[in-house]
């Protein structure tokens, strides 16, 4: 059967992330199967909720689904609210009984998985106290779910990890990437090592240039607190850009396993090029947004700092110190409000040393190899070649090899909290962060956020709309090189 057995126990269970992508996620998996009798789950929060008025919330967050309401129901009954304050033992001791009794009741086999969705200031409180009240079980699986930010610096982060560590060993903790549950992020492996085609040219001696671009609409929305103290090299490119460059980067593990994927992830964010705070200047740009007529500026959205220095855009160069990679940029960006909502990367690879077509015609030019690898909101990929135009004569042109996988299909197929939350109940953590892979990836961060901290940046620099500042051009520009999308 491929029924899975736990007891989910969320921290913040009346909280944004629970209602938008937990509660859908997991009715998901239980209209599928792969949660049925023996499952149950906890909803944790400060507010003094009934159990009636929880099983309302879950309906509601399930109201978009256009599901049978005796399902729901059914659903919603396996749910158990309990008002909880981290930091107060006699809760914990509470959860526990509440835990034991469900166990019995639902025939959970002591497996647990705890879903830590709230604040990260509380992390470490939870975690000591799951400890110490001996809430873990000695029989079945303890996982820990862990959300980002995971720390705002090295220090932090490692502070946080031993922490977590004191209670939970490495292959209990999952931390979450959702860029890792994206289909196409996902693919990039079955690109790679799938296929002897790219594989043989994947180095110096045949790419050029990797371009990735997560790019952004709207702006800082309701989450303006949290994002004025992390701007947007800790938001996307600390976890999701150095995560899809290690894919992107990685070497062939021996299996596409956890073990596998991991060490090699982690060898390649060990070998990214640390740049000395002059290198930082020239390597990494930032970017705020100004405001127009119809848009806010940054710093006149709602509880943000009037004077903030927090860069809402962020372009950078980045190089590998390794054989395979040596001497190829890999140009980055991302931010907020700029001209369209999407995530791709380009694959740019060297041109043929020579141009045999050019002495029939001085029109004959070669196209560049391009891969793109379209990762929302279309899903698929273009190859860019050159060919024959049809017709007496020889003339080149460029031609587009296209793949996009079926828009019904990939509406259908499960959204990234649900694969992953699969995964957790699977116990294959692949598609998560390991500790060393977190640790390198903000030793890197750090370096050019602690040169930012000391320089003051001349805000607003970019205009709604577009694709960023004119420096982030610049970049790319100044290597005889440039974005392949362009605004
Ligand atoms: C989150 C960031 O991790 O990713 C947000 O904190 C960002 O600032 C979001 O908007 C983007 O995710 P997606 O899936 O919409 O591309």
């Amino acid at each position: 059967s491929k029924e899975k057995i736990a007891l989910f126990t969320i921290f913040g269970g009346t909280g944004d992330l629970a209602r938008r992508k937990l509660y859908p996620s997991l009715f998901n998996l239980y209209r599928k199967g792969y949660l049925q009798d023996h499952f149950a789950v906890i909803g944790t929060a400060r507010r003094p909720w009934t159990d009636e008025h929880y099983h309302e919330v879950i309906a509601d967050s399930l109201a978009d689904l256009d599901v049978d309401d005796a399902l729901v129901q059914k659903f919603a009954s396996h749910f158990y609210y309990q008002s909880h304050d981290v930091t107060d033992v006699q809760h914990y001791i509470t959860l526990k009984k509440l835990s034991q009794k469900l166990d019995d009741q639902y025939g959970l086999q002591g497996n647990r998985i705890f879903y830590l969705a709230m604040a990260p200031n509380f992390f470490g409180t939870i975690a000591s106290h799951l400890r110490s009240e001996n809430i873990l079980t000695p029989n079945g699986f303890n996982r820990v779910i862990i959300e980002k930010p995971f720390g705002r610096d090295y220090a932090t982060a490692k502070e946080l990890n031993d922490q977590l560590s004191a209670t939970f060993n490495e292959n209990q903790i999952y931390r979450i990437d959702h860029y890792l549950g994206k289909e196409m992020i996902q693919n990039i492996p079955a690109m790679r090592f799938g296929n002897q085609i790219l594989e043989a040219l994947w180095n110096h001696d045949y790419i050029d240039n990797v371009q990735i671009t997560l790019s952004e609409k709207l702006g800082v929305e309701e989450r303006a607190v949290y994002y004025d103290n992390s701007g947007a090299l800790r938001d996307m490119v600390q976890n999701h850009i150095l995560q899809i460059l290690s894919l992107l980067t990685m070497e062939q593990p021996a299996n596409f396993d956890e073990d596998g994927v991991n060490a090699e992830k982690v060898k390649v964010l060990e070998s990214l090029h640390q740049y000395t705070s002059d290198e930082v200047s020239t390597n990494f740009v930032r970017g705020q947004y100004g405001a127009t007529d119809t848009v806010t500026g940054y710093r006149q959205e709602d509880k943000i700092e009037p004077d903030s220095t927090m860069d809402s855009f962020v372009a950078g160069k980045i190089m590998i110190d390794n054989e395979r990679w040596s001497g190829v940029p890999f140009y980055v960006r991302t931010g907020k409000r700029l001209k369209d909502k999407f995530t791709r990367i380009d694959v740019v690879f060297k041109q043929p040393l020579t141009n045999i077509f050019q002495n029939l015609s001085a029109e004959n030019q070669l196209a560049t190899n391009v891969l793109t690898i379209n990762v929302e909101p279309e899903a698929g990929f273009d190859l860019q070649m050159t060919g024959k135009q049809v017709g007496q004569g020889f003339a080149t042109m460029p031609v587009n090899l296209h793949y996009q996988h079926d828009a019904q299909e990939l509406a259908d197929s499960p959204e990234a909290y649900e694969r992953l939350l699969h995964d957790i109940l699977n116990g294959d953590a692949t598609n998560f962060t390991h500790w060393h892979q977190v640790a390198a990836s903000w030793k890197f961060v750090d370096v050019i956020q602690k040169y930012w901290d000391e320089h003051q940046p001349e805000f607003p620099n970019y205009a709604p709309g577009s694709m960023g500042p004119q420096a982030a051009d610049d970049l790319l520009t100044r290597d005889d090189r440039q974005w392949v999308y362009k605004d």
